[in-house]
Formats: structure tokens, sequence, C-alpha cells
């Protein structure tokens, strides 16, 4: 639309003016400028320029590319850099010189201390009762959840078409064995059997389902305390949709797995899943020995109140999401 008002065609427009006749009439536009003032431009009359920032997502190879090239040990690393400050003999540079900056040929050394970590108390049913890290790490063998939640009525829904039913049956009860092992409280069988529901569907699907489970239970209206959504790797906004409908429409509790997980299906996935779902139906998993015993230094000794915060930020590309940021506080009374 010209400052007259007048409508006219991209091609009407690129012909009067410029005299060019666009060939490939039939492609979409490139639109730049904003919402305000939107500008199509036909992609043959575009260039890219060359060397920009790609913003987008990228693909698992690149990701791979990217790690490969980046990642480095930190031992690996401080070798590098302290290769390259004495290769390039920064201290003899003129600029430097003339400016009066010095540069150490060493790296700067800061006083630091490891602190010892923390006992953690596990289920005095377990084998292992507690456990101390190791270099940041442990795992489940032998120990039980502290307090293992309940979750006698849930729910399969598969949205991934390559995973057949009975798959995602057989990746539900080793779950469900998992999670019983881990020390919850956990019913071997859903409620109704895995039900294959297309990712375009989901919000018709997952409430349909949720209303047939909840016939199924009967009129003691007990409530679906867990479903387990099967994705596909690729999941787009599948997952955002997921946890909308749940959160938002029904007030169910989700637990999401990829494909990928599902045709693993290590014991060491499963015993993640069981961590995630046991505190999201409101277990614990483990508490500092020190905390029941009392003697965290001050937090055992005075009225102290422990604040934690996160944001999440879009993906690069995905431009559209707003950043999400949450806060908690714990009152811990003495
Ligand atoms: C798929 O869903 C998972 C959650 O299970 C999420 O972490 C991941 O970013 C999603 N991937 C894609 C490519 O959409
Ligand atoms: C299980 O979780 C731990 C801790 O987040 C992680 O380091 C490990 O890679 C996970 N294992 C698998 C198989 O996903």
């Amino acid at each position: 639309v010209d400052q007259g008002g007048t409508v006219k065609s991209v091609v009407q427009y690129f012909q009067e003016t410029y005299g060019f006749a666009i060939q490939h009439i039939n492609l979409p536009c490139l639109t730049v400028g904003n919402q305000q003032r939107p500008n199509y431009l036909p992609m043959e009359v575009c260039k890219i320029v060359e060397g920009q920032r790609y913003s987008k997502r990228l693909n698992q190879g690149q990701i791979r590319a990217l790690l490969e090239e980046t990642c480095q040990r930190p031992h690996d690393r401080e070798r590098d850099i302290v290769q390259m400050v004495n290769h390039n003999s920064y201290h003899d540079d003129p600029y430097a010189k003339e400016f009066g900056i010095k540069i150490s040929e060493r790296l700067a050394s800061v006083e630091a201390r490891i602190l010892p970590a923390p006992r953690l108390k596990y289920s005095e049913t377990g084998r292992e009762k507690d456990c101390l890290p190791r270099v940041g790490q442990w795992n489940m063998m032998n120990k039980k959840m502290v307090n293992g939640a309940r979750v006698r009525s849930w729910l399969c829904v598969n949205f991934a078409r390559n995973v057949q039913e009975s798959m995602a049956t057989g990746f539900c009860r080793e779950l469900a064995r998992m999670c019983q092992a881990s020390g919850m409280d956990f019913a071997l069988e859903p409620v109704l059997p895995v039900i294959y529901v297309r990712p375009d569907q989901v919000e018709r699907g997952l409430k349909a389902r949720f209303h047939d489970a909840m016939t199924a239970l009967g009129p003691q209206r007990k409530e679906i305390e867990l479903l387990i959504g099967i994705l596909p790797d690729n999941n787009g906004s599948l997952y955002g949709d997921l946890k909308r409908v749940c959160e938002i429409d029904l007030g169910l509790i989700s637990q999401c797995c990829l494909t990928k997980q599902v045709f693993k299906m290590n014991k060491q996935i499963l015993a993640n899943l069981s961590l995630k779902i046991n505190v999201k139906v409101g277990g614990r998993n483990t508490v500092l020995a020190d905390a029941l015993t009392r003697r965290i230094p001050l937090v055992t000794d005075k009225p102290t109140i422990i604040f934690g915060a996160d944001v999440t930020h879009p993906h690069p590309g995905e431009d559209s999401s707003p950043s999400i940021a949450a806060g908690c506080g714990l009152p811990r009374l003495a």
C-alpha cells in the first residue's frame, strides 16, 4: 500500500518501480522490516551477506561438532592458554609497552577450598541407609528414597508413532518396578492401557483419556496421580502443549520421556525418572543427615529462611517464548 493508499501486488510494484519482472512468482516472499511497517521482498532480489551469526537452534550434528571443538578438560585448557600467552609473548608487545600494560605469564591464582560433601540420608528400610557422595557423584543402588510417595492411579499416553504399544507398555512396567524398588508405593498397572495420540491432537486426546480414566476409577472419585507421556525425540511444541494441558486444564502431574529413553530403557534412565516422579508427587528422595540431627550451622540454631530462584531462557531461535523466573522460600524454624 503506497502513501496514496493504492494497493499493489509485489510483482506489480517491482515491475513499475524497477522494471524488474519477478521470475518465480509462486515462491513466498521474505518478510523484512517489522510488524508496523512490513516489507515483502522476493527471494530472487535478495543476497545473504556472508559471515553472519546464525541465531537459530543448531541440529544434533552441529551441536556435537561445536562441543568437540570447544569442550576441553581443565588441564588441557590451562596448558593451551599458558602456551598461547607465552608463544605470543605479550610482555614484549610494543603496543602493550606503549600503554604501560604488563601481562603475567602465569594464570591468576585464587584461594579456594573444597567443602566436604554432606552425608545423605536414605530410608531405613534400604540396604544402604545413608551415603557419602564422592567427587560429586552417587547412585541409588541399594538405597530407597527417604520418603517414597504413593502413586496408585496413573496413565500413559504415547505420542511417538514409532513406539509400539507393547514397547510403551513394557517401558511403563519397568518404570513402575523401578519406582517400587526405589521406595515408592507405585501401582504396576495403569488405570487404562497405554494409548497412542497424534501430537497434533494433544489437547483433545489428553482430555478424553483423562475423563475415561476418571470414569474407570468409578464413583469413589479417586484422583489420577500421574501421567507418563512418551514424546518423539524432536518434539517441537509438544512438550509445552502437554504441560499446559496437564497443569492448567486438568490439574494432572506429568512425567515426559523421550523415545530414545524408551528404546534404551537402562536402569540408570529408569532410576533418574523415578527420582523426578517422586518429588513431583510429593515425596522426598533424600535429606541431609545433618538436618535430621540438627547440626547445620546457623540454620538449625536460629529461625532461618532459605530462598531459591532460577530463570529459564528460550532456546536461541525460539524468539516468541518469554524468559520464566521462579522463586521459593523455605522457612526453617529452629
Ligand atoms: C522435547 O521434550 C523434552 C522434554 O522431555 C525437552 O527437554 C526437549 O527440549 C524437547 N526437544 C525438542 C527438540 O523439542
Ligand atoms: C542420570 O542423572 C544424572 C544426574 O543428573 C546424570 O549425570 C546421568 O547422566 C543420568 N543418566 C542417564 C542415563 O540419563
